[in-house]
């Protein structure tokens, strides 16, 4: 395997991301969650939020580049839990590496990457959600030290 770089996205990385992120939206949509938004990613919401993070201008993005190509991003953020103590709050909001380079480091060095920033940005706690029936992410965040905190239940009323 080539060379991997890990480094900030810049506003150039957008469609990229953006192709990234609906990746990871299609995965979920066909595999766990079929309220998965299919239109998020490229509507006004989605081009919104990926810009801010690309350009630095509100939370964090960093990519994982081979051979010149984005294959894999990451995208966190500060949050503020109203009804929880005060402290410093980071969510580890979405990532996907692509399919040929999983399980090859990558997704630990992208996540590496943003608990560095976390921790410049002095944070106390830092969350990330995964679908229940995402096994292998939830195995990923758990080999990162990530452990159970909350359970979200759900049930579509017919
Ligand atoms: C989850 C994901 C980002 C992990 O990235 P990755 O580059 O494949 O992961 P890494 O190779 O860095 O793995 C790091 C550690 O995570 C664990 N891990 C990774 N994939 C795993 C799997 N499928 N099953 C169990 N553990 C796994 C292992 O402990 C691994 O350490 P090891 O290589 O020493 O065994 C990637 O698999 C992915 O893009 N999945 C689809 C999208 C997704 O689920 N995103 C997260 C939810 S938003």
């Amino acid at each position: 395997m080539e060379k991997i770089i890990i480094r900030k996205a810049k506003v150039d990385d957008l469609n990229d991301i953006l192709r990234l992120n609906l990746d990871l939206f299609k995965k979920e949509h066909r595999e766990y969650d079929k309220s998965m938004d299919l239109k998020w990613t490229y509507g006004k919401e989605g081009k919104s939020y990926f810009k801010k993070g690309a350009s630095g201008k509100e939370g964090f993005c960093v990519v994982a580049e081979n051979n010149q190509k984005i294959i894999g991003y990451l995208c966190g953020g500060l949050y503020d839990h109203g009804y929880r103590i005060k402290a410093v709050y980071a969510e580890l909001e979405n990532m996907i590496v692509d399919k040929k380079f999983r399980g090859k480091g990558i997704g630990k060095m992208l996540a590496k990457e943003f608990l560095k920033w976390c921790k410049v940005k002095k944070a106390n706690y830092i969350s990330v959600t995964a679908s229940g029936k995402n096994i292998s992410g939830i195995e990923f965040y758990r080999s990162l030290g990530f452990k159970d905190y909350d359970v979200t239940l759900e049930i579509k009323v017919k």
